[in-house]
């Protein structure tokens, strides 16, 4: 394995994501993780991340030197090399002209660290600091012409340093670069994949387990689901699935979960009926900020409440991701948004918590999946918000408005998939607005209700661009939905992006 040391930098999580995609697991650690901790891996290799800060300000995030005598081979990238410098008593100053953006890098030594490379490359630059003074035992390895030290490496300690950014794409040759390291340095394998993933997880996982108990909150999301079917193929029936239906699911989907965890998986799942509960708490409440809390409260106490029934629960498992934790802060990420999520448990549980997935990224979850034998729609299930349906029905809850919105859902996504449209839509979903409108049906004057239509390409839920769907694909879904479902006679499709609009329309 190789550890991606994190300080703090935008790409961080690229670097590590880039050297498990060449076959060889990485996880990131933060700056601050001890060495003892560091030498228990074993790393073939170590990487320094970049990061926002300059390495002579006072409280700038540094490793103990004591890294640099462990005998592994490093990598320091921008502020990595920068931090490199420093320790091993070089020197870092501000540079005259900070460099942002395409550059081109001109090899003087080349190595096998710059296999494959080109005398001159294209690389991505981000960086005001620069090397002015290389440390004892370095030599230059490359220039560009607003960074005289580009590069540099002290082969005899296989201490590598380099100012540009080989983890992102527009470093024409980065991946190769990667490579290099890993192979050619560090002297990886490169035969790791989401086999060796699942079978080091599954051995991991029981000896932490032992003979003891485990309880998992199911919601039928991708995340939660992967982690119920991984730790199922550990323990078996050791496991116990709780699956909280709040009847803001959509349609079908408690059936799906069911379907597939106990007949298909044949685990252990109690499904917990509480849509009564819900909506009982949801009545004559209208303020979006409002319904949310009370539906993720709501949750918890439900959750609390089942779980502590099951008395010989010791751990709680959890599908939380990398980008859950960098999303809600790690040491050197900042918080980014607070979402809450149906899976937010309580922080004063009496569990262990068990976190298979904290490494990965979504896409290595989606892959993890599949070789776990979930079903596609299980593993390519579009994003689903915490609070579920009670924030695409807008104002007060009713079952009525539910039901609207659960029988158009389905309508839409079953077009959506008849036309081919399903991976490349991002997120698909009718609401259903506080609004009535007249209209006229077999001679009859009517007054129902209107649909709302959201659908949108993104990467990431950040930004995103309402979807081009072909106008046919709209009107045959427009048709079906004043045709099937009771009380709407009209069909509007939302056409503003992210920003200014969000993605769901409350
Ligand atoms: P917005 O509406 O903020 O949504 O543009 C961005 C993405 O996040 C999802 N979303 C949520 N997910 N809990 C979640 O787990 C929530 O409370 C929540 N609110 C929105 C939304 O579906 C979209 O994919």
């Amino acid at each position: 394995m190789v550890v991606v040391i994190d300080f703090g930098g935008q790409y961080n999580q690229l670097i590590a994501r880039r050297v498990r995609d060449l076959g060889v697991y990485s996880e990131l650690l933060p700056y601050n993780t001890s060495v003892d901790k560091i030498k228990e891996l074993q790393p073939k290799g170590i990487i320094f991340s970049g990061g926002p800060n300059s390495v002579y300000e006072e409280g700038a995030p540094h490793v103990d030197p004591a890294i640099f005598e462990l005998g592994v081979p490093i990598l320091g990238i921008c502020y990595g090399m920068q931090l490199m410098t420093h320790l091993l008593s070089g020197k870092v100053e501000r540079a005259g002209v900070r460099e942002y953006g395409k550059a081109e890098v001109r090899l003087h030594q080349p190595h096998s660290l710059y296999e494959k490379w080109n005398e001159n490359e294209v690389v991505w630059m981000s960086h005001s600091d620069k090397v002015v003074e290389l440390p004892s035992g370095f030599q230059i390895d490359a220039v560009s012409d607003a960074c005289p030290i580009a590069a540099i490496s002290d082969q005899a300690r296989k201490f590598y340093g380099v100012q540009f950014h080989p983890e992102v794409r527009h470093t024409q040759k980065g991946n190769e670069f990667i490579a290099n390291f890993l192979f050619n340095v560090c002297g990886c394998s490169g035969n790791w994949s989401m086999t060796s993933f699942i079978e080091d997880e599954i051995k991991r996982i029981r000896e932490t387990v032992g003979n003891k108990q485990v309880l998992c909150a199911l919601s039928g999301g991708v995340d939660s689901s992967v982690v119920a079917a991984l730790i199922h193929r550990a323990i078996g029936d050791q496991l116990t699935c709780m699956f909280v239906d709040h009847g803001l699911l959509r349609k079908g989907e408690a059936e799906s979960v069911m379907e597939t965890f106990v007949g298909k998986f044949s685990m252990k799942v109690i499904k917990i009926d509480a849509r009564e509960r819900f909506l009982n708490k949801l009545r004559g409440v209208t303020d979006p900020e409002q319904k949310r809390k009370i539906i993720g409260n709501e949750f918890i106490y439900v959750f609390d409440e089942e779980a502590a029934k099951l008395t010989d629960m010791d751990f709680l498992a959890q599908g939380t991701l990398y980008t859950d934790i960098v999303e809600s802060g790690t040491a050197t990420a900042h918080t980014i948004k607070s979402h809450h999520n149906v899976g937010g448990l309580p922080k004063d549980m009496r569990f262990t918590l068990i976190e298979p997935l904290k490494t990965l990224f979504k896409d290595e979850v989606r892959k993890l999946g599949k070789e776990l034998g979930l079903p596609d729609e299980i593993v390519w299930r579009q994003p689903f918000p915490g609070p579920g349906l009670g924030i695409r029905v807008l104002g007060e809850v009713t079952e009525e408005k539910l039901t609207i919105v659960r029988e158009s859902d389905a309508i839409l996504r079953d077009e959506i998939a008849k036309a081919g449209l399903d991976k490349e839509i991002w997120q698909y979903f009718t609401a259903l607005p506080e609004m009535k409108s007249v209209g006229v049906m077999g001679d009859v004057r009517t007054y129902s209700y209107t649909v709302g239509i959201r659908a949108v390409t993104s990467i990431d839920g950040m930004t995103a661009d309402w979807a081009r769907i072909p106008w046919e694909v709209l009107e045959k879904i427009s048709t079906r939905i004043v045709n099937e479902v009771e009380n709407v006679n009209r069909v509007v499709y939302d056409i503003t992006s992210k920003p200014p609009a969000t993605i769901e329309w409350e």
